[in-house]
């Protein structure tokens, strides 16, 4: 008899190409991992499954999916992923650290840049016929000071496109070597430091225990007059009622942020404000680092469905 074929169970958004690898091999099903009585029908036979940001990976789903054997994260982080549990089942969880760290870097100077040019106000004035040359007041980022927090893949990426920017980078990161600081243009500080003395604070670091509301009121309450936040990293990582009060009372200038505590985020105390650049964790889904994370995504879970041993395991 014909080998069963592998089932393979894609709950978020993922390249082209790499469902294409993925079904030469394994049928491939997919389902939006919102949905959950979908999913969990879909997961009783398969795998192997893969997720974005979107889908939580809980015990509880776990426990419908008896065959599976391989979780992948088509991205980075695997906050998402109940790794205990999935380690208890028996079950190998992938991701692609880095595959879209360029992506994520760029989105976090692109947030900067639209904040420091009043990109989103300005366009969307001169779309209506005001012509309101007079009212906006952009900034260089030239000579500004931008504390960057965590230098890790994404960390460096934004530092080493702001030196272009001829800014002074200060850089939290209890993990990296000094050498690597000097490296990338960056001068170690302490977080308080970092806070005290900057004028753009932007966060790369993961949501972890330690992380959870890494910038709560007493952080933002260091921070200068007038200064900018940007998240591109984890909701989590923010307090983001105490972001928002800030930058209602004024403490805060503006902000620029990609993730939420809760995602879909259909509704935030950052939602309406004026000067909150805001995006739906699209940080790192540029075309260029969907594809390079589903290539690796793809080649990892069919070698690990095949019993080969992979790398990201
Ligand atoms: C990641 O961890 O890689 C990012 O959050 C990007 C994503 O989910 O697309």
């Amino acid at each position: 008899a014909q080998p069963r074929r592998r089932r393979i169970v894609v709950s978020d958004v993922i390249d082209q190409r790499a469902r294409e690898r993925l079904a030469s091999e394994a049928d491939v099903i997919e389902v939006d991992g919102r949905d959950k009585p979908a999913l969990y029908e879909a997961l009783r036979e398969a795998d192997a499954l893969i997720v974005r940001s979107e889908t939580q990976v809980t015990r509880e789903l776990l426990a419908h999916a008896p065959r599976l054997r391989v979780v992948a994260r088509a991205g980075t982080g695997v906050d998402n992923i109940d790794l205990q549990a999935a380690t208890e089942a028996g079950i190998l969880v992938l991701n692609a650290p880095g595959a879209n760290a360029v992506s994520a870097g760029e989105h976090t100077v692109a947030l900067m840049l639209a904040i420091a040019r009043n990109l989103i106000d300005a366009n969307a004035t001169t779309h209506a016929g005001r012509w309101e040359r007079k009212r906006f007041r952009p900034f260089d980022l030239k000579g500004k000071t931008i504390g960057i927090v965590g230098l890790g893949r994404v960390g460096s990426v934004v530092a080493q496109r702001l030196r272009a920017f001829e800014c002074r980078l200060l850089g939290y990161d209890p993990y990296i070597t000094r050498e690597r600081f000097a490296q990338l243009g960056v001068e170690p500080v302490d977080y308080e430091t970092l806070l005290e003395n900057s004028d753009i604070v932007t966060f790369h670091v993961p949501a972890t225990p330690e992380t959870r509301h890494m910038l709560d009121a007493r952080a933002i309450a260091r921070m200068k007059p007038g200064a900018i936040v940007i998240n591109c990293a984890r909701g989590e990582v923010v307090d983001v009622q105490a972001l928002a009060e800030a930058l209602k009372s004024g403490h805060l200038a503006a902000a620029g942020v990609d993730v939420f505590p809760e995602e879909p985020a259909y509704q935030s105390p950052l939602f309406g404000l004026p000067n909150v650049v805001l995006t739906p964790h699209i940080g790192g889904s540029s075309r260029e680092a969907l594809e390079a994370v589903g290539e690796i995504i793809a080649t990892t879970t069919l070698a690990a469905l095949r019993g080969e041993i992979v790398p990201n395991a």
